[in-house]
Formats: C-alpha cells, structure tokens, sequence
C-alpha cells in the first residue's frame, strides 16, 4: 500500500500516537480517536506516548555510550522532533540509522525527512518479516551486522502476538556481541480496568490490535542478554532525566521498559 491508498477515516495507532506526541502528521479520524481514548478510556493517553518517547531517546544514548553506533528500529513510527538518528547523529555524525514502519504515512514521512542523509534510511515492511528487512538493499547498504546494533522493539511488540513473535527471532540471532536490544511495550499490569477498554477500543474502532504483555513476559523476552540496570521498569523509572514529562505515577505510563546486552556466547 503507498500512502495516496490510506484510509485516512480509519484511526490508525501510528497516527494516534503521533498526534498524542504533538506531532502533525495524522487525520481527523485519529485526532478524534486520541480525544476518545482520553475521555473514556485512558486519560494518560499522551503521557503514555511521552513517556514511552522520551525512554527510546535515554536508551540511544545509553547506546551511544556503550559505543553502539548502528541502530535498527522497528516499528518506528511517524518522525517528530527527537527522533533516533537525531539523537545518536548529534553525538555520533557518522551513527547508522535503519527506520521499518508498516504505516505508509510513517514511512512516506520518514523518507521525505531523511532526504541528503546518506547514514539513515527507511524500509516499508511488516517487522514480522525479518527477512523483509534484513534482506533489504537499505540494511545491506546502512547496517553492519558483524559490529554491535541496537535492535529497538520500542511501543511496537504490543501490536504483535507472542505466536507472531516466534517469527521475529532472526532479528536476535543477527546480533554480533555488544549489540542491546531496547524494548518497552504495554502491559496491563495494575491497570487491569483501563486495559480492558483500550483493548475493546482498538479491536472496535482501529486498523490495529493490542496485546498486554506482563512483567514477566517482558522479563523473558531478554533472554540471552544482561539485563542493564535498572531491569524491566515503567518507562519513566529507566535511568530517568530531569527533563522527562511528568505529572503522572509511573505507572500510568503504562509500558514496562529495559535494555539488555548481547554478550559473547
Ligand atoms: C506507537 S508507535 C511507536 C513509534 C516509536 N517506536 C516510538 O516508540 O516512539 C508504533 C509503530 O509501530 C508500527 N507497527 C505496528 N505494527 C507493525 C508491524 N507489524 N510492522 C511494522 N511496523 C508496525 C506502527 O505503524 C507505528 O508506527
């Protein structure tokens, strides 16, 4: 699908979240959506995304300081300001930066963005056809595989099923020793009521389907790495920042969040 055939009166989650960060880049539909989802079914809706955003910003940096100069980010989402090769550019011009996206309004958007940067690219496919991505020109071009990579799964694997999942294990088996694999997904975890009506919302109203992973489910899902400090936290408690959004309990943020390492095996 490019992005003259989206059905722009659908909501769509990649739009939703980028309206909730105060971005420009969705439709009535998903503008209306966000309002929704906030009146009667998570008034954290935003925070939850700036949260969520603001812990994908720590955890480049924290790549970036462990040496990590490639980064592989699935399920990245519509551009707004800070984004991941901003970030790790302005500290590592020469950084590499591959974006996948299944939302060809992200994807249209990210290309449009990246025009002249010869160290970013973008790659439209379903991040659950790692063959997709890892085959394409633009990771043989951008991506060296024997060195480290951050493989980011960030707010992306809630839209993927733990069965689907099982297809994406190539991604981890890519990865030479010091790469980290970055993620944070939604979870139902103490916030069971409202879960609920953001599950019976999306199945409802939008093209997209949640699945709420628990701690534990997270916690899994770094086996085979070391698990950096601070461990699988809500989004704001991982190594926060005086600048961070606030105003809410961590919690509300809604999303467990870490980093692991690939170490030697
Ligand atoms: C909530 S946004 C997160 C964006 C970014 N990772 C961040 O944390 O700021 C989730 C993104 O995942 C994308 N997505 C969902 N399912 C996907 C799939 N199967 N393949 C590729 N992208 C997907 C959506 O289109 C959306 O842009």
């Amino acid at each position: 699908m490019d992005v003259t055939e989206v059905d722009c009166t659908t909501p769509n989650a990649a739009r939703i979240y980028d309206y909730d960060l105060g971005g420009e880049h969705n439709f009535a539909a998903d503008r209306a959506a966000s309002e929704e989802i906030q009146r009667t079914v998570a008034p954290t809706g935003p925070f939850i995304a700036r949260a969520n955003r603001a812990f994908l910003q720590r955890a480049v940096r924290f790549c970036l300081d462990q040496g990590i100069d490639q980064f592989l980010d699935l399920g990245s989402g519509i551009p707004t300001v800070g984004n991941v090769h901003e970030i790790a550019q302005d500290r590592q011009p020469g950084a590499r930066v591959l974006y996948v996206d299944v939302e060809p309004v992200a994807v249209a958007t990210t290309r449009h963005l990246l025009e002249g940067n010869d160290h970013a690219g973008v790659v439209h496919a379903d991040v659950r056809d790692p063959d997709a991505v890892l085959d394409s020109p633009e990771a043989a071009s951008l991506l060296d595989f024997s060195r480290p990579v951050a493989l980011l799964t960030v707010a992306v694997l809630h839209y993927i099923t733990p069965q689907e999942q099982t297809r994406m294990h190539r991604y981890r088996e890519v990865l030479a020793p010091g790469s980290a694999v970055v993620i944070s997904t939604l979870t139902a975890d103490e916030r069971a009521e409202e879960a609920e009506r953001v599950e019976r919302f999306f199945a409802e109203n939008a093209d997209t389907q949640v699945t709420f992973r628990t701690r534990d489910e997270v916690l899994a899902l770094f086996d085979g790495t070391e698990l950096v400090s601070p461990g699988v936290v809500w989004t704001p408690q991982w190594r926060p920042d005086p600048a961070d959004p606030a105003g809410w309990e961590p919690h509300r943020a809604g999303c467990w969040a870490g980093v692991g390492l690939v170490r030697e095996p």
